[in-house]
């Protein structure tokens, strides 16, 4: 049984965080996913559209995901893989590097991002010309 976990905010849910999902479960069993909290979102400068909650009841209807939990602050990760025996640490290649401190715990494995999309431009998009 090979555990997986990846972390992000998730924040209205698009066709880039589907592929990452489904390539992130697919290298194991069971995939965990990090959500960050509304607080965490505020201390790195982000706000999402959907609270943590509504991101989390959307991501645990995604067929990929096994289990959501809260990420609250960077230096949670370690105690994570541990906690939950987890095999390999996913992460989009935007995190290409960030992330290699974590290679003595489990495997650390970065995704190629979908192109043309995120949750920032769509919020722009959206917020800009009204989505038309
Ligand atoms: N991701 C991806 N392809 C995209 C957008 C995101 O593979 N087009 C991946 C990220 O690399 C990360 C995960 O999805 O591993 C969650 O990313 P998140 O930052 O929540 O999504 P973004 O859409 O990038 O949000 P933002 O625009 O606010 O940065």
């Amino acid at each position: 049984m090979k555990i997986v976990i990846t972390y992000g905010t998730f924040d209205l849910l698009h066709v880039g965080h589907i592929r990452l999902l489904r390539r992130a479960k697919q290298s194991g069993d069971k995939l965990i996913v990090g959500l960050s909290t509304d607080d965490f979102n505020r201390l790195k400068h982000k706000s999402s559209f959907f609270s943590y909650e509504q991101r989390k009841e959307i991501l645990e209807a995604v067929e990929y995901v096994d289990k959501v939990i809260p990420e609250n602050n960077w230096e949670q990760k370690v105690d994570d893989i541990k906690k939950f025996n987890v095999d390999i640490f996913v992460m989009g290649d935007d995190w290409e590097g960030e992330f290699d401190f974590l290679k003595e715990f489990c495997q650390v494995v970065y995704l190629p991002r979908t192109e043309g999309v995120s949750s920032s431009q769509i919020k722009e998009t959206i917020y800009t010309d009204g989505g038309k």
